[in-house]
């Protein structure tokens, strides 16, 4: 049997026992141990842990940076199961736990057991659930900290942006006006772009060098939500409140599926017809969101942030609004972010986008008029004067990409770049190293990467994807991260 058909089902077994514990748990919500349909799903997982501990001695089941493992081995989460691997995510987070190990003889009644102490009690973490597992008669079962993980932050902005990638449904639900529109899964996923980002701010930014995924609006809305994100991040806003922003960030330009094709890709300027369609998509994606299931204060911010986005700063956009006289502070925010990635990206009507550089210069210019001067400052700060993305020609003639704005205190115009051509070619630069006498190494001149065949994400090395042929072979019908991935780099445009 060849690697690949092992691999496959090696993965296929993991993602039954994440999908099963996920199953024991829910039902842990509704039943106690005595009913029938409690007993069935947790004797069902039982039979298959054993069959694994017998070939491998133990099992473990963990999670980590949003990420679920079997042994070492990540699950790779579908469209699918992703909600499943969500809410075990979740419920191994409210208790503080990272990983359960189960061991030989652990019976179906333990497995219930412990499902029923992590969906009724209000006990967490590992020692105190231990405790009480064991005064319990589960002997078998333990709960724990999940160690190392060394593989997982290579993977996990990838993740964190293929998923916001995914939501195209959600937002044409948005905008269809229907009844009942649920935001709950968009806002788990910008979760783990405000938690990655916490984590590890420089590979999301990074990412959103991309400008075409299989939906222009969907890769716009992850841009200006990690954007938003990390510009709420350096006015040091609370975790809750970047989770907000970012949820409405991302849902900011949903009202864009209600314009027609011909005047969003016209290639030309609008009419003075087709501007007062465009302009409607504030108030489209607004009125959609007060249609949400539940009207929660995030769901009221995005429906704020929607409506404002193009006010500009001094209430000069649209819609033309008599009853406010200033933008929000997520107004003014997401504002900044979606006109950066906006005219960072090519666009029907101006083939061309202009350089990352051009458009601080741009942001610069507009302050006090369209948009915060305080927060394009801040911005500007944030991104340093070349941002990530940006191609440039070093002093040397070599040329080159930024990927990495300049640590706080070193010089805004000393980035961190990776040569692109020449005999130095993907060798990372710290320019602000590069400024004794004799190694004096600088940015001449911002290149436009259009015609050059760059793509910058891909020169920033940012798809070191760790070697997990199991993700890579898992779910032949869905968007694993690494099929994923390489369809970005091919620049395939499904
Ligand atoms: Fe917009
Ligand atoms: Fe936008």
């Amino acid at each position: 049997m060849s690697d690949g058909v092992c691999s496959t089902r090696s993965a296929r077994a993991d993602q039954s026992l994440v999908l099963g514990l996920a199953a024991v748990l829910r039902t842990a919500r509704y039943f106690d141990s005595a009913n029938a349909v409690m007993q069935q799903v947790s004797a069902t997982l039982a039979d298959e842990i054993t069959q694994r501990i017998a070939r491998e001695g133990s099992l473990r089941i963990g999670t980590h940076s949003h990420c679920l493992f079997v042994g070492p081995a990540r699950v790779p989460t579908t469209p699918s199961t992703y909600e499943r691997f969500t809410s075990l995510i979740e419920a191994f987070d409210s208790r503080d736990i990272n990983a359960v190990t189960f061991f030989p003889g652990m019976t179906g009644n333990e497995l219930s057991t412990l499902a029923l102490v992590l969906a009724q009690t209000d006990v967490s973490g590992p020692d105190e659930i231990n405790t009480l597992l064991l005064r319990k008669g589960v002997r078998r079962i333990e709960v724990d900290y999940l160690a190392g993980g060394s593989n997982v932050q290579a993977v996990a902005p990838v993740e964190a942006y293929a998923a916001a990638a995914q939501l195209g449904e959600k937002l044409r639900e948005i905008t269809e006006g229907a009844r009942q529109v649920d935001v709950r899964q968009v806002r788990r996923v910008t979760q783990v772009i405000v938690d990655q980002i916490l984590d590890d701010p420089v590979h999301l930014l990074a990412l959103t060098t991309i400008k075409e995924l299989n939906d222009r609006l969907i890769s716009h809305s992850a841009n200006v939500a990690i954007l938003s994100v990390l510009l709420g991040q350096t006015l040091r806003l609370s975790k809750t409140r970047l989770g907000e922003l970012c949820l409405a960030a991302y849902l900011h330009d949903a009202g864009k599926l209600e314009t027609t094709r011909e005047v969003l890709d016209k290639p030309g300027p609008l009419d003075p017809q087709e501007w007062v369609e465009m302009r409607k998509h504030p108030l489209v994606a607004a009125r959609g969101l007060l249609a949400s299931r539940q009207l929660t204060p995030s769901v009221m911010r995005a429906v704020v942030v929607a409506y404002e986005h193009h006010l500009n700063f001094d209430m000069s956009g649209y819609p033309v609004s008599q009853f406010r006289d200033h933008v929000t502070l997520f107004g003014n925010i997401v504002a900044i972010a979606d006109r950066y990635d906006a005219l960072t990206t090519a666009r029907r009507y101006r083939r061309f986008s202009f350089t990352p550089h051009e458009v601080l210069g741009y942001l610069l210019y507009y302050a006090g008029k369209s948009f915060d001067p305080m927060l394009v400052k801040l911005f500007v700060v944030m991104m340093g004067i070349f941002p990530p993305g940006t191609l440039v020609r070093l002093t040397d003639g070599e040329t080159a990409v930024v990927c990495q704005p300049p640590l706080a205190g070193q010089p805004l115009d000393r980035p961190k770049v990776r040569v692109w051509s020449g005999p130095r070619a993907g060798t990372v630069i710290d320019l602000a190293e590069q400024t004794g006498e004799s190694s004096c190494l600088d940015v001449e001149m911002v290149l436009c990467p259009a015609g050059m065949g760059v793509v910058p994400a891909m020169d920033l090395s940012l798809f070191e994807v760790a070697d997990n042929t199991d993700a890579e072979s898992c779910d032949e019908d869905s968007d694993t991260i690494p099929e994923f991935v390489s369809r970005v780099l091919a620049g395939e445009n499904a």
